[in-house]
């Protein structure tokens, strides 16, 4: 949909709800993690992107302390008063609003209420960060109501927090930095401790591809902590020998070896990945830099494969979207995206072959699992704004 076209059918529908019309709209768009599967909270690298599918918010200031908020991808209209703010559990999606509204308020920020209207082109629960992109847009236009000026890096500070201590759930920065920092035409190599980025080039002829298995997440919910809570007892254990280890971001493959009988077998497994795929997200954002794209692919295959055997949150359809990828013309590599256990897969691809990628792609997927997937091309973002209209 083109831009005047999605505000045009985003407006009408405001005017509807809302009875009268908007007058801020607010963009913050989804990302994707080109290397660095969950090394986020042990305070290592992510090589990641934000791309070009958004959240959008259209809004009109309130003046009576609530906020009114529907969305055009999810059912529910969900109202409160900024004064009183707690959980809904009818209207699941509304926590990522009320969250980043809590936090603020929490570190002392004056907020106005609003009437709001959410439309997002990010598929959902498919590892692209729909959440981190609502929560994003949602400072961005609290700050634009209360007339605030916050650092974007801030910004994402304190929706991560809103997902950690409102919503409940212990993810890292990724989502929130990447959707916050993204800039256009590049990716970045973050560092989870230091929270900062810097701009990493990627040579002309390949191209970053999304390949979603649309298959159904089977998630209870605790697998992610499981595997954070893994990687700490890891780093605690690895701390006696090696006070200098204060994350397993500090870890060597030599020393999580050496100690691998004071590990527990599964620990042992986890740690090993998070330390090798730390690695890769350096050595990945130099192979893209210089043109060997090869190499790229080759790292991207090493951290699928060390996700389905070491930290196992590879689903029965990544593997086979990961077959469909491999034997499509012009892949280089594939891994996947996000936490896992379903989703997408991010592929790089020979930028002139494209079509028949995704061609062959989608066919032999359907063909091993009857299931219709998505296969498009992403194009790295700008971070979160303010959008031009009214
Ligand atoms: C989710 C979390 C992130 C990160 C990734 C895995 O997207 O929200 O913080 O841990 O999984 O890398």
């Amino acid at each position: 949909m083109k831009i005047q076209q999605r505000k045009n059918f985003i407006e009408e529908k405001f005017i509807d709800i809302h009875k009268k019309s908007s007058t801020v709209w607010v963009q913050a768009p989804g990302r994707v993690d080109l290397m660095g599967s969950h090394t986020d909270y042990n305070l290592g690298y992510v090589l990641t992107q934000a791309i070009d599918r958004n959240t959008w918010i259209a809004a009109r200031p309130r003046n009576d302390g609530r906020v009114r908020i529907a969305s055009l991808d999810v059912d529910g209209i969900a109202e409160f008063d900024l004064e009183s703010i707690i959980y809904n559990e009818k209207i699941p999606w509304s926590n990522y609003v009320r969250g980043v509204a809590d936090v603020y308020q929490k570190e002392g920020y004056e907020l106005n209420g609003f009437d709001g209207l959410v439309h997002s082109t990010i598929p959902f629960g498919s590892g692209l960060s729909s959440s981190a992109a609502l929560e994003v847009a949602t400072a961005v236009l609290l700050e634009s109501l209360a007339d605030l000026e916050i650092a974007p890096v801030k910004r994402a500070i304190l929706c991560q927090r809103a997902e950690n201590e409102f919503v409940g759930m212990n993810c890292g920065i990724l989502d929130q930095y990447s959707s916050a920092m993204g800039e256009e035409g590049s990716v970045l190599l973050l560092d989870c401790r230091s929270i900062t980025s810097e701009i990493k080039p990627i040579a002309p002829g390949v191209q970053v591809m999304i390949c979603d298995t649309r298959a159904e997440r089977a998630l209870t919910g605790s697998e992610y902590p499981e595997r954070r809570a893994q990687c700490e007892e890891g780093a605690r254990i690895l701390r006696k020998f090696y006070p200098e280890i204060k994350s397993l971001r500090d870890a060597t493959l030599e020393k999580v070896q050496t100690h691998r009988d004071d590990l527990d077998p599964v620990v042992y497994k986890r740690c090993h990945f998070i330390v090798e795929e730390n690695q890769r997200v350096l050595d990945i954002a130099d192979a893209l830099a210089s043109g060997e794209h090869h190499k790229a692919g080759r790292l991207a295959v090493e951290s699928f494969r060390g996700a389905r055997d070491l930290y196992e949150i590879v689903s029965d359809e990544m593997i086979a979207m990961h077959a469909a990828i491999m034997s499509a013309p012009g892949a280089y590599g594939a891994r996947g995206a996000g936490a896992g256990f379903g989703g997408c897969l991010v592929a790089f691809v020979e930028s002139d072959s494209i079509e028949a990628f995704a061609e062959h792609v989608q066919k032999e997927y359907v063909s091993s699992t009857g299931i219709e997937p998505e296969i498009y091309p992403v194009q790295a973002a700008k971070g979160a704004g303010v959008l031009p209209f009214n």
